[in-house]
């Protein structure tokens, strides 16, 4: 099949790439010229590993190209994907929506005959009604447009993954129209494997994204809150997680307590979706998420406070050694990145931090150009009077306590991701500290 993906951000380029390796014939559109220029040439502009691989194979292959001309988007093809930023609006809860606004009507105008445009950004409820009333409005004589709601679920990390071999696909349509045949076509491969494909109106759609991710951010809060009463009441809170998550009612993953969620999606969609649901009239329902929000975003303080005490109640002047900036391992995205947060607010308050990060050191330096960004983890470790792990790569995790203890000044680690063995730690000579256990 043809389509074209607009917007090749960090859901579109990988789903453009991901399209291709299904053997689809994809154009990719944006209008930031240089990343469309980068994409051309097979570059990734971000770290995603596996992605480079799969561009590399579309782009051999002819099945893939990419262009800034909406013109040449609505040529060559009938089926669109909408893979554009819906980020947090300045000043406010809700999501800024005019890169999805735009995207339509930058298209629309252009278009001969009928075509479907499938929504995969995270929208507000209400959205793809709005697109569709907003195409209606462009929609050339003779021409017509069918929108339809296809949420993504990809995560940063695995997302040729996710996006290949989903764990479930969701649409939303419109009655009476060919989005569904067209879907249907479109993911003829994953669905040939029995993934599960669930169609619905377009609302219901839309919240299934944003409930998604809100359940993930809840399932990580709550973690995080009985951590904070493991502290107090001298407990284990990866012990706690560990033996509740063997009921399969609760399970294990995202249980991990520690710094809390960050990243480019987590946290604005539970804004949004607060945000969203006091429009529509539903201003008590999704209160809690308030309080989600205020948990995570008290991991970072807590985290502050713990390190201060670890270096004798005195910031200023103290050597720390942050591991990991970006909001998680295998990423180089350091959106609302709680590691990052943390290593600026102890500069801010005095500390001499240093960082290192595997993948996310450029993009940490344009955000706080004033931390010290080492070259190596050794590097970073050297002379360090606290060590904090903030994101867990596998690199930090596979560290060699007794070889790290040569490297630092004081031997005092806070585990910011209850990522390591502690007992290995502590053998080693250190004073292990971590989130949500005593020791
Ligand atoms: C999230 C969702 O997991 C995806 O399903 C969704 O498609 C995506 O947002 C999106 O809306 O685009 P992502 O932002 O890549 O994916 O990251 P996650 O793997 O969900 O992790 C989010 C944050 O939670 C990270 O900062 C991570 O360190 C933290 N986390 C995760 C924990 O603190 N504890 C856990 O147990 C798990």
């Amino acid at each position: 099949m043809r389509m074209t993906v607009i917007g090749t951000g960090y859901l579109g380029a990988t789903h453009a790439a991901c399209m291709a390796e299904l053997g689809h014939e994809v154009l990719g559109i944006d209008v930031d010229e240089h990343k469309i220029a980068q994409l051309a040439k097979g570059e990734v502009p971000f770290y995603e590993p596996g992605l480079p691989e799969v561009l590399s194979r579309g782009r051999e292959a002819g099945r893939l190209a990419f262009s800034t001309d909406f013109a040449q988007a609505a040529q060559f093809a009938n089926v669109h994907f909408l893979g554009v930023g819906t980020p947090q609006q300045k000043g406010s809860y809700a999501a800024d929506l005019r890169y999805v606004r735009s995207a339509v009507e930058q298209l629309v105008p252009h278009l001969e005959g009928h075509h479907v445009i499938l929504g995969k950004s995270t929208v507000p409820v209400g959205t793809a009604a709005e697109l569709q009333e907003l195409a209606d409005s462009l929609a050339r004589p003779g021409a017509s447009v069918e929108i339809a709601w296809n949420p993504e679920f990809l995560r940063e990390g695995y997302a040729v993954k996710d996006t290949i071999t989903p764990d479930r696909i969701m649409l939303g349509v419109r009655p009476g129209g060919i989005a569904e045949q067209v879907a249907r076509e479109v993911y003829a491969t994953p669905l040939e494997q029995g993934i599960p494909f669930l169609v619905s109106n377009l609302a219901t759609a839309e919240l299934v994204k944003v409930s998604a991710n809100a359940f993930l951010a809840t399932k990580i809060s709550f973690i995080n809150a009985v951590s904070e009463v493991c502290e107090a009441a001298g407990a284990d809170v990866t012990q706690v997680a560990r033996a509740i998550g063997y009921d399969d009612r609760i399970g294990h993953k995202f249980l991990g307590a520690g710094l809390g969620f960050g990243g480019g999606c987590l946290p604005k969609d539970i804004r949004a979706y607060i945000a969203r649901a006091g429009e529509l009239g539903a201003t008590e329902a999704l209160t809690f998420l308030r309080e989600v929000d205020a948990i995570n975003m008290r991991r970072r303080e807590h985290m502050v406070n713990l390190a201060k005490r670890a270096v004798g109640g005195h910031l200023i002047g103290a050597s720390i050694t942050v591991l990991g900036c970006a909001f998680k391992p295998n990423s180089d995205d350091v959106r609302d990145s709680p590691a990052l947060n943390v290593a600026g607010q102890l500069s801010l308050k005095g500390a001499q931090v240093t960082v290192f990060d595997p993948q996310a050191m450029d993009n940490a330096r344009k955000i706080f150009p004033t931390l010290h960004y080492a070259e190596s983890a050794e590097a970073a470790l050297q002379g360090a009077d606290l060590v904090i792990l903030a994101t867990e790569w596998d690199e930090f995790v596979q560290l060699d306590p007794t070889q790290v203890r040569g490297w630092v000044r004081t031997p005092v680690l806070i585990d910011g991701r209850n990522a390591l063995d502690s007992s290995r730690w502590a053998e080693a000579g250190w004073d292990y500290k971590a989130l949500g256990r005593t020791f």
